[in-house]
């Protein structure tokens, strides 16, 4: 592939580094596109060293579409905020420990999950701007979806292409901690296809994770069993690509066909500080 900048892939199923691109400076219309087209390519994009702030990412999501609106700060408090914390450090640069009930909320990303996949309209891709990591644990790990639905039988694609699948975050967040009774009001369970497909390589992936709660029209049982067994076929070790942070680090991940987790961090011993955007998609899975 042709580009603007330096592509080096990072593992067989997804994932490159990009290098020669001041992501946060001024981008011409042909690399938008090109970063665009590498999204749809790798599914995961690594730019070091970048010169980070929250303006230079508002504006860079921007560029990628329209920002979604943190559901926490929407659901609890009203408020629009197109910034979510991960870590533990606070915005007075205070740091809160392992007990603290925020930490335990933010463990829920522990789990293998799309963000975003239970709004109505799901996320398009997340951004993510490392700030501080820690010397030990905090990696994210990511698995693509499509090279899964790639290895499925074709007896089981057939099953499960025309399956709509219930996303509720409700369901996977209360695991790990109480969700706010505004904030579980304001998302209700929506519907999602199980199988898409990538609008311009038509690529097919399922959609799958944390947030998928049952199958519709199907037997709770059998639905639960069949998220299951698609979510162990797609996070074999061998398929793993778990990614090391570092400070300067601005990640996109492709929500439409990768799957990823937190491996959790010790935030009594240390600092870790990222901030994150999300880019919505354009409709409804239902619609694609
Ligand atoms: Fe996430």
């Amino acid at each position: 592939m042709m580009a603007t900048f330096r592509i080096d892939a990072l593992h067989n199923e997804l994932g490159a580094c990009l290098t020669g691109i001041d992501v946060c400076g001024t981008l011409t219309q042909m690399q938008i596109k090109d970063i665009k087209t590498a999204i749809d390519t790798y599914s995961f994009l690594v730019f070091p060293d970048q010169n980070l702030s929250d303006e230079a990412q508002l504006l860079f999501t921007r560029r990628l579409g329209e920002p979604e609106a943190n559901h926490v700060r929407l659901g609890r408090e009203g408020v629009i905020d197109y910034f979510g914390t991960i870590g533990n450090v606070q915005k007075d640069g205070t740091v809160i420990g392992n007990s603290h009930k925020q930490t335990k909320y933010l463990t829920g990303n522990n789990m293998w999950h799309s963000d975003s996949s239970f709004r109505q309209v799901p996320s398009y891709v997340s951004i993510m701007c490392a700030y501080e990591v820690p010397k030990e644990g905090g990696q994210t790990q990511y698995v693509s979806a499509r090279s899964a639905y790639r290895r499925l039988r074709d007896k089981t694609k057939k099953t499960i292409d025309p399956l709509i699948a219930v996303h509720d975050y409700v369901f996977s967040r209360s695991k790990v901690a109480a969700v706010d009774p505004s904030h579980a009001a304001s998302l209700p369970p929506v519907q999602q296809k199980l199988v898409r497909r990538n609008p311009v390589t038509g690529e097919k992936n399922y959609y799958v994770g944390a947030h998928a709660k049952t199958i519709a029209g199907w037997d709770e049982t059998e639905a639960r069993n069949l998220l299951d067994q698609l979510l162990d076929q797609a996070t074999g070790s061998e398929h793993i690509y778990t990614h090391d942070w570092a400070a300067g680090q601005l990640i996109i991940w492709d929500n439409r066909c990768l799957l990823h987790r937190g491996t959790g961090y010790n935030a009594d011993k240390y600092r870790r500080h990222m901030r994150q955007t999300r880019v919505a998609g354009g409709v409804s899975t239902l619609e694609e």
